[in-house]
């Protein structure tokens, strides 16, 4: 590093400043020995402190105080601490203990300070051994802040070579653990030196509350930086059976800015020197009984995803559509099923619902995740058991077949890093009623399906006989009867008709004038006879309301009918007349014409009005 980059990290680096106060004493604890390791691995940063604290004054001492530099304090996104338990071999973390954050008396205004709950009371001159974890999100600053794509990526830790603690330490060592062995820098102090990929601190010896002296250590950093921006986690819960998860991620390459432009090709080509800084694979460690797992973004599925299974773990491999560099964002979303039975419990007649809470990619940290808890319709009384404080709110989510939509219970937390990768509970009340509720509504909905469909195939559309309806039916059929009667008559009449037109054929043919005569005769008396028949019908169409549209036109058929009779009849007698005058077939055809003519049309309307009539 040139002189002049030098001169720009040290005035980027602003030194903490502690107001130490002369005589603060907060309690007789001093620490006789710490270790600390600093976790650089990774860009969420882990500084595990193992203390053995020991109660120096008279009075029993329950509390222990952890305090952090204001500006380190606030990237601090888990704390959590542990007593050892056992020893030698079966050396190992206990519980956590409680861990409450607030100001405490005698603290320097820069510092954060956390009271740590000890498992038991110190009597003076006893002592215990615990270890206190702190994750930090975003406090690695890349340094430059812009790098193009042939750059590394380089960033810059800080913080004190002592242990800072508002307790005097006796003995104390610091490692900081680093992804390689490629340092561009370290604060050089006494007993301090760099070791691969270690940089050792100490040990050093009595140093009086407060004590602290910086560090920065600037190095290479070249794995994935992934942060989500946000992410959105569905758990649905579906008491048939499944746990559906989908995970809606916001994600962007946190680390330095690329500057100018991107060369896929290079990137290809030689991704570890064009591109060090990217990142174009995440891999997400699901639960082993993880089925219908899916992968896409924006633009559809991703098939080219792997997955990975054995009894531990399903790996699900995810790679964006184009490697991301610093500052380039990308969306995707994954989804899977769960088998019920692992996640859902009873207790106390209630049910909980017990699962994981963060995200199962590796090293991601989550500026802001949302986790949603899709409960069964019907549930009720809902309540949640984290281990950690979250924000919580309730919602309805509306899908089909619901009649009053699903509670939804929301969660929310900001810098959530993996470590807060752990199970958390949902209590809610459910009655079996409510679990039957959609197959009762389907069942219901089919049965009355059912009963519709027996209903409409047995239904007597024929008309109840009680009714005004049925009443008018059967006035109709009346009238339909009478017309097909009245039509035959007239048909009758017209078959008599055409036997005294071919009689008179027969007359010129034989010239029997007496047999036509006779056959007139018959004629005539079954026209009577079928002119009685007509009567009662028509009598019956004029009373009928029904018929009031028909009746005028049977009137008229049987009115022209008798017409056509009279002309027939006066023609016959016409035509027999002149063959017993012996005139000539020319005089007869002269005479009859007139009526030939009416007869012509009469007939035609007869026709038309039968032909009418006949289709009613
Ligand atoms: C993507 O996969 C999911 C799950 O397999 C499926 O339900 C969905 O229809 C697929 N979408 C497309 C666009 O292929
Ligand atoms: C939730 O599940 C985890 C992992 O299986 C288990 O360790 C924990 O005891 C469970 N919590 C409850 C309240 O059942």
């Amino acid at each position: 590093m040139g002189l002049g980059c030098k001169l720009k990290l040290d005035l980027f680096i602003t030194i903490f400043s502690i107001a130490l106060l002369s005589s603060p004493v907060l309690s007789d604890l001093i620490i006789s020995k710490v270790d600390r390791r600093i976790d650089l691995t990774s860009h969420i940063v882990r500084i595990t402190s193992t203390l053995k604290v020991e109660n120096d004054g008279n009075d029993p001492v329950s509390d222990l105080l952890v305090a952090f530099p204001d500006r380190q304090a606030k990237h601090l996104a888990f704390l959590s601490a542990y007593p050892h338990v056992g020893k030698g071999k079966t050396k190992g973390r206990g519980a956590s203990l409680p861990v409450q954050s607030g100001q405490s008396e005698g603290m320097p205004e820069s510092l954060t300070s956390y009271t740590v709950s000890l498992p038991r009371k110190l009597a003076k001159g006893e002592s215990l051994t615990l270890e206190v974890l702190a994750v930090f999100a975003q406090i690695l600053r890349p340094f430059p802040e812009q790098v193009s794509q042939g750059d590394f990526q380089l960033v810059v830790f800080q913080d004190s070579a002592y242990y800072l603690s508002p307790y005097a330490v006796k003995v104390q060592t610091l490692t900081v653990k680093l992804p390689d062995a490629r340092i561009e820098s370290y604060t050089k102090l006494e007993n301090s030196k760099a070791q691969g990929s270690e940089i050792k601190y100490g040990p050093y010896e009595n140093q009086s509350p407060f004590s602290y002296t910086p560090i920065v250590v600037h190095y290479e950093y070249n794995k994935p930086f992934a942060v989500a921006q946000k992410l959105v986690r569905e758990i649905e819960i579906s008491h048939w059976g499944n746990v559906q998860i989908t995970e809606h991620y916001n994600l962007v390459h946190g680390g330095a800015v690329l500057k100018g432009e991107f060369s896929r090709l290079d990137y290809q080509m030689s991704p570890h020197t064009k591109g060090a800084s990217a990142f174009s694979r995440l891999v997400a460690k699901l639960p082993p009984s993880a089925h219908s797992v899916y992968y896409r973004d924006e633009i559809g599925n991703i098939s080219t995803s792997n997955l990975w299974s054995n009894s531990k773990n399903t790996e699900l491999e995810i790679e964006p559509r184009y490697p991301l560099l610093g500052g380039w964002k990308t969306f995707f979303t994954f989804g899977y099923g769960l088998p019920l039975k692992d996640y859902l419990f009873a207790t106390q007649g209630k049910r909980f619902v017990n699962i994981s809470f963060g995200s199962p990619i590796n090293e991601l940290l989550v500026d802001e995740l949302v986790v949603k808890v899709v409960l069964p319709e019907g549930s009720s009384d809902i309540s949640v058991s984290a281990p950690f404080p979250v924000e919580q709110w309730q919602e309805t989510k509306q899908s089909h077949l619901d009649i009053s939509g699903r509670p939804v219970l929301v969660l929310q937390k900001t810098n959530a890093v993996p470590e807060h990768n752990q199970h958390f509970q949902v209590y809610y009340k459910f009655s079996c009623l409510s679990l039957l509720r959609e197959p009762l509504m389907l069942i219901s909905g089919f049965f009355f399906l059912f009963v519709a469909c027996i209903a409409y195939s047995h239904a007597d559309f024929s008309i109840s006989k009680s009714s005004a309806s049925y009443l008018a039916k059967l006035q109709w059929d009346e009238v339909l009867t009478t017309i097909q009667q009245l039509g035959n008559i007239i048909n009758r009449c017209l078959t008599i008709h055409d036997k005294l037109e071919s009689s008179l054929i027969e007359l010129s043919r034989t010239g029997n004038v007496q047999a036509c005569k006779t056959a007139r005769k018959a004629a005539d008396s079954l026209f009577k006879e079928l002119s009685k028949e007509l009567k009662p019908l028509l009598t019956t169409l004029q009373s009928s309301p029904q018929a009031a549209q028909i009746f005028p036109k049977a009137e008229e058929l049987v009115a022209k009918e008798r017409e056509l009779q009279e002309r027939l009849i006066a023609k016959h007698s016409i035509v027999v007349d002149c063959y017993e005058k012996k005139l000539s077939g020319r005089e007869i055809e002269n005479r009859i014409a007139p009526y030939q003519q009416k007869v012509t049309t009469l007939r035609q309307d007869v026709d038309d009005l039968l032909e009418y009539l006949d289709e009613i």
